[in-house]
Parts: C-alpha cells; sequence; structure tokens
C-alpha cells in the first residue's frame, strides 16, 4: 500500500526519492507524486499512474532541493486521480504532506475548516490534515512542529507522515500511528520511509518510530524525537540486516520468478541454527520461554490474512496431528468483529510477511486485551506486529517483493512446523523414532525444493496450454487442502483468472456442477494417506471430462493413467508435502500471468502491505 519517501541532507533530493518510490513499488499504488524544497520555493509534481509517469510529468520542471518528500498512493479517501495524489499543499500552499493510513475524523474537521471559508481542492482526508497544521500554525503561532504535535493530538485514525514547509527549509517533520515509519541516519543528512527499502542503499543506522512519536529532522545533522504528548524519548538506533541485493531482481525477469527460485535457500535460512538433525533437536528461541504455555494451551488460535492466512491452515494441521491442541484459524478481519470467545490461557499465533497487516494486527490487541498469550510469525524485522506480539520467529525469508506472496508461505510453514515439532516433543505426543523421521524429512526439503524447481520448462509447457482458461479448479485433500487454495489465489492475483481452491471430496457438493471439457481441474494427489480418496476424486472428475493437471509423487503411475498432466514432486513424509507440492502451482500461476501480458510483480488493485482494513 502507500509508500513514504523523505530527504534532508546537502545532496539533490530528487534522484534519492525516484529511487525510494522505485523501491516501493512493489507495495502497490496507482499514483505517485513528489515535492521538492528550496531555500524559498516549494514545488508539487503529481500524477495518476506509476512512478515512471512521475518522471515523464517533471521533465523540463524545476526539481532543484536538497529537502524533500514522495509518495506511493494507493487509493482509500477519493478515486485515483491527479488531484488526490500526494503530497497534499495547505491552504497557501506553503505547506506540503505526505501520510499512509486513514484520518477517521477528516469530515468533522472539515466541516469545521469549510466554515471559516478554507477551500479544498481534493477528496482526501490528507489534504485536511494539511489545513488543519497550517491553520494552527498560524492561529496559534506556533512553530511547525509544534503545529503538527497539536493537529495530531486532534485527529482519530492511523498515520505515517512527513510534513515539510517553505517557511521552514531546513527541517522535515515525520510521526506515526499505527503505519509505520523507518527514520535513516547519515552523515548530516537524513531519510524516512514506510519501510526500510529506500534506505538501506544510503545507510544501515535506522530508527523505528513507534506508535504517537514525531521526529524533527534537521539540515545540520541534528534531530528529536517526542510523544505527541510533548515528551522527549531516546532514540534506539538499529543496524539494518537488509542488503541491496536481496532488493534487486538478480537476473530473473521477475521479482516473483526470483522469489520463487530462492525457496530452497529462505527455507534453509528459516531452518538455520533451529534444527539440529545429529542432535535430534529443534528449537526456536523466540518461543523458548513460552513453550510451557503454548504446551499447555487449551486451544490454539491463528490469526491471518490472505497467504498467511493459508500457511495457518496448514498450521491447524501440524499442531492437532503433531501436538494434539485443538486449533483454529481465524481470517483476522472476522476475528476482531465478531466478539469471539478468547480465555487467558489461549495462545494466538499471528502470521503475516509484512507484520504490517492492519486487520491482523487490531486482531492481536484485541486478544491481548482478552489476556491470551501473543506469538507472532513474521518476515519483516522490527515491524509493527512483530512488536506488538509478547514473544515469536522471524521466517527469515528475506525481503519479499513481489505482490503474491511465494516463499514467505514456505517460510511460514516451515516455522509452524518447526513449533509443533517443538511443542510436540515437549508435550511427547509424537514417539522419538517419528520427530527423528520427520526431522531428517524437513533437513531434506531445501534440496527437493531445488528438484521441483528443474521441472520450470514443463510447467511452462503446460501454462502455454491453459493460459486462455477462464476459470480454474484446485484440489485437495488433508495437508494439500491449503495448497489447493493458495494454488487457486496465486493464479487469480496475478492472471486475473477466476479460480477456486477446494477440498477434493467437498467439490461434489458443488463445483462438480461447473466441470466440463473447458474447466482446468488442478489436483494435489500426492503419496499419503488420502491418496486413494484422491484418486476416486479424480475419477468423478474424469467422468465429466475435466481437464486434469495433477500434481503427484515422483514414480506415481495410477495417477498418470487418469490425467491428462502431470507435474512430479518428490517423495516426503504428508506433514511436509504442503512445502514441495505448492511450488508447481506458483510455477504454473507465474507463467500464465507472463503469457497473458499481466504484471506479475504489481498486480492491478493488490498492495503488498495492507495496512487499512
Ligand atoms: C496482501 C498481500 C498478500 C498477503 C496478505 C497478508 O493481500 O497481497 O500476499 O498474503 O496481504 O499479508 P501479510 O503481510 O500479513 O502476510
Amino acid at each position: 500500500m502507500c509508500g513514504i519517501v523523505g530527504y534532508i541532507g546537502e545532496k539533490d533530493a530528487y534522484p534519492i526519492l525516484i529511487k525510494g518510490l522505485h523501491r516501493l513499488e512493489y507495495r502497490g499504488y496507482d499514483s505517485a507524486g513528489v515535492a521538492l524544497l528550496t531555500d524559498h520555493q516549494l514545488n508539487v509534481y503529481k500524477c495518476k499512474g506509476k512512478v515512471s509517469k512521475l518522471e515523464e510529468h517533471v521533465v523540463g520542471k524545476d526539481i532543484s532541493g536538497t529537502v524533500g518528500i514522495a509518495h506511493t498512493r494507493w487509493a482509500t479517501h477519493g478515486e485515483p486521480n491527479d488531484v488526490n495524489a500526494h503530497p497534499h499543499f495547505s491552504q497557501s500552499e506553503h505547506i506540503a504532506i505526505i501520510h499512509n493510513g486513514i484520518i477517521e475524523n477528516y469530515l468533522s474537521i472539515k466541516k469545521e475548516l469549510l466554515n471559516r471559508n478554507y477551500k479544498f481542492k481534493s477528496d482526501t482526508d490528507t489534504e485536511v490534515l494539511a489545513f488543519l497544521i497550517e491553520d494552527i500554525k498560524n492561529s496559534e503561532g506556533v512553530s511547525l512542529a509544534e503545529a503538527v504535535r497539536i493537529a495530531l493530538n486532534q485527529v482519530i485514525g492511523a498515520y505515517g507522515l512527513v510534513v515539510i514547509s517553505k517557511d521552514d527549509p531546513t527541517e522535515i517533520i515525520a510521526a506515526r500511528k499505527g503505519s509505520p515509519l523507518v527514520i535513516g541516519i547519515g552523515e548530516k543528512e537524513f531519510f524516512v520511509a514506510s519501510d526500510a527499502t529506500p534506505i538501506v542503499g544510503y545507510t544501515k543506522n535506522v530508527v523505528y518510530l513507534a506508535d504517537e512519536e514525531f521526529a524533527v529532522l534537521r539540515k545540520d545533522g541534528t534531530f528529536t524525537i517526542k510523544t505527541i504528548k510533548d515528551q522527549a524519548t531516546t532514540p534506539y538506533i538499529e543496524q539494518l540486516e537488509m542488503n541491496l541485493e536481496a532488493l534487486e531482481k538478480g537476473g530473473f525477469p521477475h521479482f516473483m520468478l526470483k522469489e520463487i527460485y530462492e525457496q530452497p535457500r529462505s527455507i534453509r535460512d528459516s531452518l538455520r541454527g533451529r534444527l539440529n538433525v545429529n542432535k535430534a533437536l529443534v528449537r526456536l528461541g523466540g518461543i523458548a520461554d513460552y513453550e510451557k504455555k503454548i504446551m499447555n494451551a487449551p486451544r490454539i488460535i491463528i490469526v491471518a490474512c490472505g497467504t498467511s492466512w493459508h500457511a495457518g491452515l496448514v498450521g491447524e494441521y501440524l499442531f492437532e496431528d503433531l501436538a494434539r491442541i485443538p486449533v483454529e484459524v481465524e481470517y483476522a478481519s472476522e476475528f476482531r468483529y465478531r466478539n469471539p470467545v478468547i480465555n487467558e490461557n489461549d495462545v494466538v499465533i499471528a502470521i503475516s510477511q509484512s507484520g504490517e497487516t492492519a486487520d491482523t494486527l487490531a486482531a492481536i490487541e484485541l486478544a491481548k486485551s482478552k489476556g491470551a498469550t501473543i506469538i507472532g510469525i513474521c518476515n519483516v524485522v522490527g515491524s509493527s506486529i512483530a512488536r506488538a506480539t509478547q514473544a515469536g520467529t522471524y521466517t527469515h525469508a528475506g525481503p519479499e517483493i513481489g505482490v503474491a506472496s511465494t516463499k514467505a508461505f514456505t517460510a511460514q510453514i516451515t516455522i509452524l512446523t518447526l513449533m509443533a515439532l517443538q511443542v510436540a516433543m515437549a508435550k511427547g505426543t509424537l514417539t522419538k523414532s517419528k520427530f527423528h523421521e520427520l526431522l531428517q524429512e524437513l533437513d531434506a526439503i531445501p534440496d527437493k525444493v531445488q528438484r521441483v524447481l528443474e521441472r520450470n520448462k514443463e510447467i511452462e509447457a503446460l501454462a502455454a496450454k491453459f493460459k486462455d482458461a477462464r476459470n480454474f479448479l484446485y484440489l485437495g485433500r488433508g495437508y494439500t487442502f491449503p495448497v489447493a487454495l493458495e494454488g487457486a489465489l496465486k493464479l487469480k492475483e496475478i492472471s486475473y483468472i477466476h479460480a477456486e481452491g477446494y477440498p477434493a471430496a467437498e467439490m461434489k457438493h458443488g463445483p462438480i456442477a461447473l466441470i466440463d471439457e473447458n474447466m482446468p481441474v488442478v489436483v494435489i494427489a500426492t503419496q499419503g494417506p488420502s491418496y486413494e480418496k484422491v484418486v476416486s476424486n479424480i475419477q468423478e472428475v474424469k467422468a465429466r471430462k475435466g481437464n486434469i493437471i495433477a500434481v503427484v509423487t515422483e514414480g506415481d503411475t495410477q495417477v498418470k493413467d487418469l490425467a491428462k498432466y502431470v507435474i512430479e514432486v518428490p517423495e516426503t513424509d504428508e506433514h511436509l508435502a504442503p512445502l514441495l507440492s505448492v511450488i508447481p502451482l506458483q510455477l504454473l500461476s507465474y507463467h500464465i500471468a507472463v503469457m497473458r501480458g499481466c504484471n506479475v510483480d504489481q498486480p492491478r488493485n493488490l498492495a503488498k502491505s495492507v495496512t487499512v482494513e
């Protein structure tokens, strides 16, 4: 969703800001803009469309200035157009602001300002905030920073924002509540961004603003951070672990393909230091203090959205099966509003790649208020969810840039497997031999994923046959049912083909009515306890002339005789089947989307990090 970049220092701001916006493109957006400040002038340029469009738009215009802010907007209030794009000017055009989040009481503030003859240009909540800041600054005769602080005490809602003014050309103000902001500290220069990706090329020293904090960053290299209640805070400077290479495509045509191919490495990174096969040990340091709590929990509630929710479903099977703990998997957006029964002994596991998903964050706060223990599984280090949870484990998949989640999904499942195994062993619900066998299998997964990737050409050829299909059905059973959901989600997200995932046996209660020779049906039919049952489901599809693409275990003969197309994956234990069977589905979606000319990394209307509910 919306992206923020800001710069103050001695260099030209424009190239830094534009490069930063390009780095943030992965978040998903529909318009872009930039404000540049010289000693006496504040220029704003903005337009609907991509950052490249903004670059064309500024050709021939004055882009000088060593202070500036820039934004990519994902529309919430008001359609995506030039006027609603950020930055927004204040009435006098002395102040410019960029903002992520939503000001919930903007209409009442706007009404009051309208009564005093203020004239608004856009439909946004952000412009109201710019006007309010100016109104306070003028009426109370205070500094820009103080005006921002007072204004923020009047607004209800969420914000990550940056403000500059031509009356104060030597400082920029950044503030946060519910929408992340990172400050990069360089040599007599500062960077501000909604995540660390625009900053990493310049400095490793960063400060993550906490909720209700605001920072004043000055051109002379000094800065202060206070709360909006005017209390000084001591900034905690952290070192970024991210490297630039991880943010580039590294020779791949798209981030998504690069990230699919990274999975042998990213799964290995998720396991690193946590799995020791020789010593038959699993140890997730982040939850060590909570092991007993989880072990004795009467119930685990998993909250997540999107792909992370699918990983949560796999987690349900793992925890129930291995550790014998009842699990409920909840869409965070539903959970937060339906007055759920949460008890003090419940353990809530929140899963999120970005660590910023608004609904998941709200679900955590709700569960926390009821006294439950909250464990996080996040990919982005230092993210809001990672900080809101009592304990947790990072997935260590590395930055995921493609909007469609791939390596984060397999990393989340890897962590859930480790967690379930650790708890199962502590609880004694698993025999030593089964535990050891699973550890060995888990250790072998990265190499097996590599073997699936080697079938890329085969899968690409298959994609060519199905690229014009209008609908797809995905079927799985047991551990591979969530994989069917994930396969369908991948396809619709990036190729815009309608696709549904279903439990294979449930098909006969509805979707079977859709099956004819035009309906491709992807069935995950790998070896496992439900194999024979899935074969029967394949028979049912075949009897109705469905076009079957089956994912099978290497050496399979039975399904090969029935299905028109098969993709083989190496044999593994059924508990780990999702880690292998999802790979061909990711590749299939990828190739179909490319062949249909879709923007794979930035699919229409989607955002990487959904910071509004
Ligand atoms: C968005 C992304 C999905 C992601 C979901 C949850 O919809 O496009 O890829 O699965 O949000 O995000 P999270 O960061 O919480 O895993």
